[in-house]
């Protein structure tokens, strides 16, 4: 359960409800909406797990010039096939967000749509967070995009949706003491059963920002979502816009 994000049928079989054809078009105006919170319009950016490439591949549309990375094979080929389908070069790389670090190499770095906090150990999500810091060039920005711990009323006990075919009944829990979220997705197709289960853990905006101030970055500024709101009750994400002195 600890390193459910390495279980390649979780991506695989969750593909259909994560990565539909309109949210590849949300990430579109997404990437808009990013050099606008951040400021930063061109030069070199960090996709830290970039899955299939929803925004990579606009980045690099923009003319960024765009390093993207994943732990996932099966995601970084769909990220490949989308690069090819665009034309764009892009540099991927399979590596685990603990580990990758590349000194001064960015302007911007991107970790989009609850792709922190996977880990059992916080040291680990601090070690993504140093890293992130040390890969940017100074002035260089970090930008995080999560859901948080103010936000969790909103998830339901049950949810169900549908995909080509496929029933996704997901349920939601809270534990050890409102740190971690634990979900378990069950998918019905032909009357087969698989069921999946990950756990995320839950930052506090208090939380995400001192943890980012902790590992050097200067000034931390939190948003409700990609369109600038301020981080308060009409918030729909956590955006934590990071700069390294
Ligand atoms: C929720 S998806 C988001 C993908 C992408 N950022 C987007 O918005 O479409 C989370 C991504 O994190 C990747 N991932 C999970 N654990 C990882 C790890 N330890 N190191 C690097 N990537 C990881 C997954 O393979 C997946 O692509």
């Amino acid at each position: 359960m600890d390193t459910w994000f390495e279980n390649e049928s979780f991506w695989r079989e969750g593909y259909r409800f994560m990565f539909s054809d309109d949210a590849f078009r949300v990430a579109t105006d997404q990437v808009e909406q990013i050099v606008a919170l951040t400021g930063v319009s061109l030069g070199r950016v960090l996709d830290l797990c970039c899955g299939p490439g929803r925004h990579a591949v606009p980045l690099a549309l923009k003319g960024f010039h765009v390093t993207a990375v994943d732990a996932s094979p099966f995601l970084l080929g769909k990220a490949q096939e989308h690069a090819n389908r665009f034309n764009v070069e892009i540099d991927f790389a399979h590596a685990d967000m603990r580990a990758f670090r590349r000194p001064d190499a960015f302007d911007l770095a991107v970790s989009m749509s609850s792709s922190f906090g996977y880990f059992a150990h916080r040291a680990d999500d601090r070690q993504v967070a140093a890293n992130l810091h040390d890969s940017l060039g100074s002035g260089g920005v970090a930008l995080i995009d999560v859901m948080s711990k103010e936000l969790t009323g909103r998830f339901k006990d049950t949810w169900i949706t549908e995909a080509e075919n496929v029933m996704r009944v997901e349920r939601h829990e809270i534990i050890d003491n409102w740190t971690r979220i634990k979900s378990e997705w069950i998918l019905i197709r032909d009357g087969s059963v698989q069921r999946f289960e990950y756990c995320v853990r839950i930052y506090s905006g208090q939380e995400l920002s001192d943890l980012l101030r902790d590992v050097g970055f200067g000034d931390v500024v939190l948003y409700g979502d990609l369109d600038g709101r301020s981080y308060g009750p009409s918030a729909k994400r956590l955006l934590a816009v990071a700069r390294k002195a």
